[in-house]
């Protein structure tokens, strides 16, 4: 296990456009495989998603492929390749959620936030996303903000439920 921390690469790189810039070689060279996951993240934390700037710019200053690079990037759900907004709203789309209600949290959120899942509002204040079951059925139905888990919603919680976020 390196000592090196990808936050402190990233560190390394705030002057810069990219936001990545700054990665030396003498730094991949003890990037150690794994950590491209914790590079990935640091990167997703700083611009909020992961740039096709930003991307390219870890392929070559690491040595890797941007292919592979985009690979993992687009594996794990975790990552996003489009700009996310500072809050994720995260609906449970899983059995007992669904069977609880879950469609009709989801339509109000839809309605509140006047996007769709998967999708940003266009001040990037919210993302809403649906997932899978997220260890809470005996809350169902579940919304997740923030990874805060909110259980037994009724619809009309829902406006609520979106307020002091900023
Ligand atoms: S199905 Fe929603 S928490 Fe399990």
């Amino acid at each position: 296990m390196s000592d090196l921390k990808s936050d402190d690469l990233l560190k390394k790189s705030e002057a810069n456009p990219a936001g990545v810039q700054g990665l030396s070689g003498e730094v991949s060279e003890r990037l150690p495989g794994g950590a491209v996951l914790e590079a990935l993240f640091s990167l997703q934390r700083r611009e909020g998603y992961l740039s096709e700037e930003g991307l390219s710019y870890l392929s070559s200053q690491l040595g890797i492929p941007l292919s592979q690079i985009y690979g993992v990037a687009t594996f794990y759900n975790a990552f996003s390749l489009v700009p996310r907004g500072r809050h994720q709203v995260c609906v449970c789309y899983g059995t007992a959620c669904h069977v609880r209600g879950a469609r009709s949290i989801l339509e109000r959120l839809e309605r509140e936030l006047g996007v769709k899942s998967g999708e940003t509002t266009p001040d990037r204040k919210f993302s809403l996303h649906l997932v899978r079951c997220v260890g809470s059925c005996s809350l169902a139905p579940v919304v997740m903000v923030d990874g805060r888990v909110r259980g037994r919603l009724k619809v009309d919680q829902i406006p609520q439920l979106l307020i002091g976020y900023e």
